[in-house]
Order: C-alpha cells, then sequence, then structure tokens
C-alpha cells in the first residue's frame, strides 16, 4: 500500500488555518517579538552543528499546533516510514524511492521486492573508494603512462548538478585533480573544456541514468572522437567511465564493462549525488570526505524520521512554505547562502525541488485546484544585497527567505568573516523589522518590514555538514509533495519539450517548416537564413 492520497484542502486543519490565517495575517512581525519575548528560542531548532531560527515568521504557537493537525490528518509519519522503507510511492512510475538507503549503514536492511540492497550499495561505494584512490594516487594511468589530472563529468540535470555543486562548495577540501563540468549541448561548453586538457591525462565520465539523454550522448559522442585523435580505440577503457543504470547502452558506446559504475532506479537523477554519480565528489576530494558527506546526510535522516513535528527542521521549514504558497499566497521564495563556495546551491536546489513538485495532478489522478510547487531562486549575500535586495526590502512582493550562514569560514580571516556575517544578521533583522516606529522622511525612505525569513546557521561548512544541508532540503521537498498531495519522484513535464526538439531536429535537416505553427515557422525561417 502506498501512501495515501488525501487533498490537504478537504482536512478539518486546513479550515482552522483559514480562520487562523485571517486572525494573523495583519500582525506585523516585530509585534511578535515584541509581545513573546522567548520567541526566538520558541521558534527554533538546535542540532548538530545546526541552528535553524524560523522566529521571523508569520506563525505563533497555535499555527505550529494546526500544522501538527494537520500532518496528523494527513498520515505524515506514516508516510515518512513508507518513503524510507522502500515503498513504491513514485506510483506513477512504480518506483520506491530510495536515495536514502545510500546513506545506509553496512548493518542496516532495506528491501525492495523481498531484496536486501545494502550489500549492493556497500560494493558499488567500494568501486567507488578504489577506483578514485586509483586516480588520486596516480596508479590509475592514462595511454602514455602519465597520471590523470583533468576530469571531466558530461551529464545534465541531476546527473551534473548535484556533483559540480558539491565539489564547488568544498573546494576547499580538494585533491590535485582538476574536475571540469559539461553539461549544455552547447557546444561551446564542451569545446572550451576540450581546449583546457590533454587527451592523455583526461579521465571522461560519462553519467547518464538512462544514456538516452541527447545532450549528454553529443557531448560523449564529440569527447570520444576528439580522443581517438589522439589515441587508438583499445586505449579508451583508461579515459572513459560511466555511470548508468543501462549498462548494454554504455558497453554499446564503447565503455569497459569494468568501467561502469551502476545506478539503481529507485535514485532519482536529483537525489543522486549520494549514488555512483557522486564518483566525481570522491576524486575531487577523496573518499575519506565523501563518506563524511554521507554521514551528514544520514543523521539529518535520522533526525527526520525520528524527530516529532515541533523539533523537526524539514517538516518545519515545509510547513511554513506551505502556510506562504497556500494561505498567503507567496509563491516564490528565495535561498541567500552568505558563502561564495555555495553560489551553486540554489541552482542545485531548484531541479531538486521544482522537478519535484512542479506538479498539477494530485495523487489519485486528479487535478488540483490549490497551488504547488516553490519558485526557487537567489544568489550569495553579500552580493544579492547589492542586487535584488532592494525588491525584498521595498518592493510590492513578499518573498520569504532562505539566510544560510556559517559560524567559521575556511580561511580563517576573521575580520572578513565579522563583515559578512554582520550583513547576514542585518539583513533578515531589517527584513522583519523595516523602520517599525521610526518617523521617515518620505515614503521612499520607509521599510515596512514584516517580512519573513528562516536562518540557519552552521558552525562551519565541512563535508558533513554540507551533506546534511542538502539532506534537509531533500526531506523539506518530500514533505512539501505529502502535503500538496503529489507524486514528488516524477518528472513528466520535461517530456514534451524533448519531443518536440526531436522532431524540429528532423524538420531542420528536412527544411520542411510546413506543419508548423507560423511564430514557429518563422522563427526557423530566420535561423536559416542569417549568416
Ligand atoms: O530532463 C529531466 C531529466 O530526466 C532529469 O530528471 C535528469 O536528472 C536528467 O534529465 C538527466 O537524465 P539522465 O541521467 O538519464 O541523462
Amino acid at each position: 500500500m502506498s501512501i495515501k492520497s488525501i487533498n490537504p484542502t478537504n482536512t478539518n486543519a486546513w479550515s482552522d488555518l483559514k480562520s487562523h490565517y485571517q486572525k494573523i495575517k495583519d500582525i506585523h512581525l516585530y509585534d511578535m517579538f515584541k509581545s513573546d519575548k522567548s520567541r526566538a528560542s520558541s521558534f527554533s531548532i538546535n542540532w548538530n552543528d545546526f541552528y535553524v531560527d524560523f522566529s521571523k515568521n508569520k506563525i505563533n504557537k497555535k499555527t505550529i499546533n494546526l500544522f501538527s493537525n494537520l500532518l496528523e490528518e494527513i498520515n505524515f509519519k506514516e508516510s515518512i516510514d513508507q518513503y524510507f522503507s522502500g515503498v513504491k510511492i513514485n506510483t506513477t512510475e512504480s518506483r520506491a524511492v530510495l536515495h536514502t538507503a545510500l546513506r545506509a549503514q553496512m548493518s542496516d536492511e532495506i528491501f525492495i521486492d523481498g531484496e536486501n540492497i545494502v550489500p549492493t550499495i556497500f560494493d558499488t561505494l567500494e568501486k567507488i573508494k578504489l577506483f578514485s584512490q586509483k586516480v588520486i594516487s596516480g596508479s590509475h594511468k592514462g595511454f602514455s603512462g602519465n597520471k590523470i589530472t583533468d576530469v571531466v563529468n558530461i551529464g545534465i540535470g541531476g546527473s551534473d548538478l548535484g556533483p559540480s555543486m558539491v565539489i564547488e562548495s568544498l573546494s576547499d577540501y580538494k585533491t590535485d585533480l582538476k574536475i571540469h563540468f559539461v553539461s549544455n549541448v552547447d557546444g561551446d561548453h564542451l569545446n572550451k573544456i576540450l581546449n583546457k586538457v590533454k587527451p592523455e591525462s583526461t579521465l571522461f565520465i560519462i553519467v547518464s541514468k538512462t544514456f538516452k539523454t541527447i545532450e549528454t550522448l553529443t557531448n560523449a559522442d564529440t569527447a570520444r572522437s576528439w580522443f581517438l585523435n589522439y589515441s587508438d580505440e583499445d586505449q579508451l577503457s583508461k579515459h572513459f567511465i560511466a555511470v548508468t543504470g543501462n549498462k548494454n547502452l554504455a558497453i554499446d558506446f564503447g565503455v569497459d564493462y569494468q568501467n561502469i559504475f551502476p545506478l539503481c532506479d529507485w535514485v532519482g537523477g536529483r537525489f543522486s549525488l549520494w549514488s555512483s554519480v557522486g564518483v566525481s565528489i570522491s576524486l575531487a576530494i577523496g573518499y575519506e570526505k565523501f563518506s563524511e558527506l554521507l554521514e551528514g546526510a544520514r543523521e539529518m535522516d535520522i533526525h527526520f524520521k525520528n524527530n516529532d513535528f515541533a523539533v523537526n527542521i524539514p517538516a518545519m521549514l515545509a510547513c511554513i512554505t506551505f502556510w506562504y504558497n497556500n494561505f498567503f499566497n507567496y509563491n516564490t521564495h528565495a535561498i541567500i547562502p552568505y558563502s561564495e563556495n555555495l553560489k551553486s546551491f540554489t541552482k542545485y536546489l531548484q531541479q531538486a525541488s521544482m522537478e519535484s513538485n512542479g506538479k498539477q495532478t494530485d495523487r489519485s489522478g486528479k487535478l488540483v485546484n490549490y497551488q504547488t510547487g516553490e519558485v526557487l531562486w537567489g544568489q550569495t549575500g553579500t552580493n544579492a544585497q547589492h542586487s535584488f535586495f532592494q525588491l525584498l526590502h521595498q518592493g510590492t512582493k513578499i518573498v520569504p527567505l532562505d539566510f544560510i550562514g556559517f559560524s567559521n569560514s575556511f580561511c580563517g580571516n576573521q575580520q572578513h568573516h565579522n563583515i559578512l556575517m554582520a550583513n547576514f544578521f542585518a539583513q533578515t533583522k531589517a527584513l522583519m523589522m523595516g523602520t517599525y516606529g521610526a518617523k521617515t522622511e518620505t515614503n521612499h525612505k520607509l521599510f515596512k518590514g514584516n517580512r519573513p525569513t528562516n536562518t540557519i546557521l552552521i558552525n562551519k561548512l565541512t563535508p558533513k555538514n554540507l551533506g546534511s544541508l542538502i539532506c534537509l532540503y531533500e526531506h523539506k521537498i518530500f514533505s512539501l509533495g505529502i502535503l500538496w498531495n503529489i507524486n514528488s519522484y516524477d518528472q513528466f513535464g520535461v517530456e514534451l519539450g524533448k519531443k518536440l526538439s526531436k522532431k524540429i531536429l528532423e524538420d531542420m535537416k528536412n527544411q520542411n517548416f510546413d506543419n508548423h505553427d507560423s511564430s514557429t515557422r518563422n522563427l526557423l525561417n530566420r535561423y536559416f537564413s542569417t549568416d
């Protein structure tokens, strides 16, 4: 039995939240702080190296109780158990959703169709470990007997965004291998990388769960042809490996069977960085640090699975997002990490969240008549302050934000870090208070405040803490899927565009655009008539 289909708008808690919204919506956030001196400690969670302060939100104790009632009415706890235990909760594709198993301990048992998958996960981890150790130490050599110096990861979407974000975020921990990512089929992207590397010292990782993605296969083909200009077929195995769930297609492409790192169908692309897709991470920071990343995620898994709602970070952040989307009509959400290392974090989360929860159909196959999906965006602070923060402070739209910051920098430059973090603290305060109570000369200088934020303050950006942070958002995405009564784990919305581009490519070859609407036809004609 999979997750029950329960329309949240039909619950008692929904009606209660609706009346509660009417009472709370006009209370200024700063008034909430004035009337409750212990607000910050009531609405924050301390966990491991994390301090999550959600007190600057339009909530009070009653809101938390109503969220809790809602979670009970929609069988939230039971859904979490089903998620972790391998029930096929991705019902449209009849698949389990078990990226959490990739962080399991060897003694754990997780069954799919009667088979314990944990031993296979550890076999793969061992393969990743041995391979990355060989490449990092130089015992794996290229065709001319040289050490590998450069690794090119060819993949797109989940086969790119997770590992590239992690490697960039943990660049302070890197080995001496240079890791490059090619995702876009834009030939200029690949070309730029090929111009930087040498065939005799480059390892290509073709990452594609399906091994059918046109962008990845086109880039992989070009990379192989480029390589064969300098070497020959029987040297390919030293320079090409694959991460895939489709071994046969990888072998047809020319990858040696030994060089295939498996990917199972119960790992969704956007949640796959913990799997073989993470081989580039293990090469970039070493296997030990990769396993610390997994450990951080495992600890967050345990936190999410075992904790009651009031102290459960992912569930709390999900309910707050639900509250804003479905009652306040605040439809976008910005993520502002105060760490330049995390500059791709939002880009990564955009796929994880929007490909998961951008859905119009509920679990029972009916079109929904309420809002789903967060529009996520953002940039690092302080850069964002000098860009779009004007709108956040004085615009007519309210955008809830997550501020992510670290108590310690990596390089230890305290002067810089204090300035950075003073901005971090100042911004959430300014967004909450505005110029409350003060007379401003003109409305141009008025800050209304009353703008909600979550603050996630973490001791330090370590592999383990990054693992927990990513995992926090994975479980927030899951929780929102349960609240919205949608399947977060399929992605049929990407198919139509893929299908049409295949057809247009065919039409481009035949130079026949007659069957297209006038706009598409004109654009295609213009494309072919410009030098
Ligand atoms: O376009 C959507 C998608 O299927 C993503 O979900 C996935 O991460 C990406 O394409 C790449 O897919 P693959 O790993 O099969 O090449």
